[in-house]
């Protein structure tokens, strides 16, 4: 008898059970394998290797800069501090959109030579043959709806998306076109509670929101904002759960101050 207990893998068989049962679905962005091996020993259920990596990891203004390449260190590293959780990995900007052929090999390349379970990629109807393809190839698909950051020069600003009736028809009849093709679930970003709670409830499929209200199956956040490592950054949405910039600040200070008044290394600390 094994004195280790299996571990039970999150699947999109899982995500779909807790739907199915009104079980909300915890998400989470991560990029490296230290942050990767804590948030899933605390029992995250999907792991997200989001291009916002471009951002908050790079320290660009939008999403846009990014390489598959760079996606790809990011997400092998994740991979390599995960047990449990379902790990989404970005198909960044310009990898997916030119044609599906181009979409498919981004993809494979992901699931290569990272270990991902699956990807996600922005947008309804315009990217619908990529989403196809890559889903015939045997690779989950998530998509994402509402203010999608790659698509930032064309809104020309961060607010609320869809609160307008045309943009509103449009997203509910691109989560239906993602759904009937075959995706798993669909992150909701930026758009009135009211509409986040319709589409979820006519999807048959997980929605998860960031900013997209309660009723959503799931949430998601940055960690960087989750964790209060970004500060400048405040949308009504967001909920901060530590001070870590704060922390990680006067921990370094600290230090300056230990060094520089010759306490440390003390006796104890030397060989
Ligand atoms: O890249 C990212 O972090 C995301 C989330 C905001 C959903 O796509």
């Amino acid at each position: 008898m094994s004195i280790h207990t299996e571990i039970k893998k999150v699947t999109t068989h899982t995500l779909q059970r807790m739907k199915n049962n009104g079980e909300k679905i915890s998400m989470l962005t991560a990029y490296d394998y230290s942050f990767a091996r804590i948030f899933d020993a605390a029992g995250i259920d999907i792991l997200l290797v989001g291009d916002s990596a471009s951002n908050v990891m790079a320290g660009h203004e939008t999403t846009l800069p990014i390489t598959l390449d760079q996606m790809i260190y990011h997400a092998s590293s994740v991979l390599r501090g995960v047990n449990r959780a379902f790990v989404v990995v970005d198909l960044p900007f310009g990898s997916y959109q030119s044609n599906s052929k181009e979409a498919l090999a981004s993809a494979v390349r992901i699931m290569k030579e990272t270990g991902a379970h699956a990807v996600k990629v922005e947008g309804g109807e315009e990217i619908l043959e990529s989403v196809k393809r890559i889903l015939a190839a045997g690779v989950p698909v998530m998509g994402h709806l509402g203010l999608t950051p790659q698509s930032i020069y064309k809104f020309g600003t961060y607010t609320v998306r869809a609160k307008e009736e045309a943009e509103a028809e449009k997203l509910k009849k691109d989560a239906l076109l993602l759904e009937e093709a075959g995706c798993f679930g669909l992150v909701l970003e930026k758009i009135p509670a009211q509409l986040g709670k319709v589409v979820s409830e006519s999807l048959t499929i997980p929605t998860i929101g960031i900013g997209a209200g309660m009723h959503c199956d799931g949430q998601v956040l940055v960690m960087h904002d989750l964790l209060g490592i970004t500060t400048e950054f405040q949308p009504r949405f967001l909920r901060r759960y530590l001070q870590l910039g704060e922390e990680i600040t006067a921990a370094v200070q600290h230090y300056i101050r230990d060094v520089k008044s010759k306490d440390f290394p003390n006796e104890q600390e030397q060989y």
